[in-house]
């Protein structure tokens, strides 16, 4: 059976002056056209939001942010809203990555709050979980990925549940060069979509979009992308490079036309 096209996006997290990110967003736009249904979406710094804008409205490449508050405005120094978000071109926004819970002190509920104040703005959240290498090696990880999701998605009605992308990013994966072995993310994923038909039904759980993230690069995007329930990746490093990143797209895309 083959698998719905792919999702990849790049989250450049603290990296690119605007004239790099202006190289590296026309080199993806370029590209996007030989890639067939894959939908690439770039996530650059919030000051290289507009300029990337600039450069994939009318395309097929997405933007999104990094990062958003739950309120629309107000003293909030050092943080973006919602309306901001969409005022710089974004289409989507990263939620709970693990870097903000790490050294921001995010938690779920925060997570959750700032899910809400995506979708009220039109924003596609990808919502990020993933457990430590301790919580990993002491048998936890299925409980801490459950607990995310239920405090994550709070009371959210499966109409806007259906309009989020998850991420299932292991902590101990991203940065590390260390991915998960496809059976281990996998094992993962089925989880989550299992906990989505769960809350909302079986047809809300087989659309839902579920990426991975950790250590993707294109030599193990295919392997990957070749399990059930894994539908695109959240890369980090390898997205700063044009090729590497449309690599690994091209990789998903070859991998979804699998029998
Ligand atoms: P990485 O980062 O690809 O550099 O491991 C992934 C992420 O943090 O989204």
């Amino acid at each position: 059976m083959s698998k719905k096209a792919p999702l990849v996006a790049g989250n450049w997290k603290m990296h690119a002056t605007l004239a790099e990110g202006r190289a590296l967003v026309s080199a993806i736009v370029t590209a996007a056209p030989g890639l067939g249904n894959a939908r690439m979406v770039v996530i650059p710094p919030f000051t290289a939001l507009s300029e990337a804008a600039k450069l994939t409205v009318g395309t097929a490449v997405g933007l999104g942010g990094q990062n958003i508050h739950w309120e629309d405005k107000g003293a909030f120094t050092g943080e973006i809203s919602g309306p901001m978000l969409r005022d710089a071109g974004c289409d989507y926004v990263v939620i709970g990555h693990s870097e903000r819970r790490q050294y921001f002190s995010e938690t779920d509920a925060t997570v959750h709050k700032k899910v809400g104040a995506a979708l009220r703005h039109g924003l596609t959240p990808i919502l990020c979980v993933g457990e430590s290498l301790e919580e990993r090696e002491a048998g936890k990880t299925i409980d801490r990925i459950g607990a995310q999701l239920d405090v994550g998605l709070g009371e959210t009605g499966r109409g806007d549940a259906e309009r989020i992308v998850f991420a299932y990013e292991p902590v101990w994966a991203i940065g590390t060069g260390r991915t998960a072995a496809p059976a281990q993310a996998e094992e993962v994923h089925a989880f989550i979509r299992g906990k989505l038909e769960e809350k909302y039904g079986k047809p809300t759980a087989a659309c839902a979009i579920i990426l991975y993230g950790g250590s993707v690069k294109p030599a193990n995007a295919y392997i990957l992308y070749l399990e059930r329930d894994i539908d695109g990746f959240l890369v980090g490093g390898a997205s700063l490079e044009a090729d590497s990143f449309v690599g690994i797209a091209s990789e998903a895309l070859r991998a979804s036309k699998e029998e």
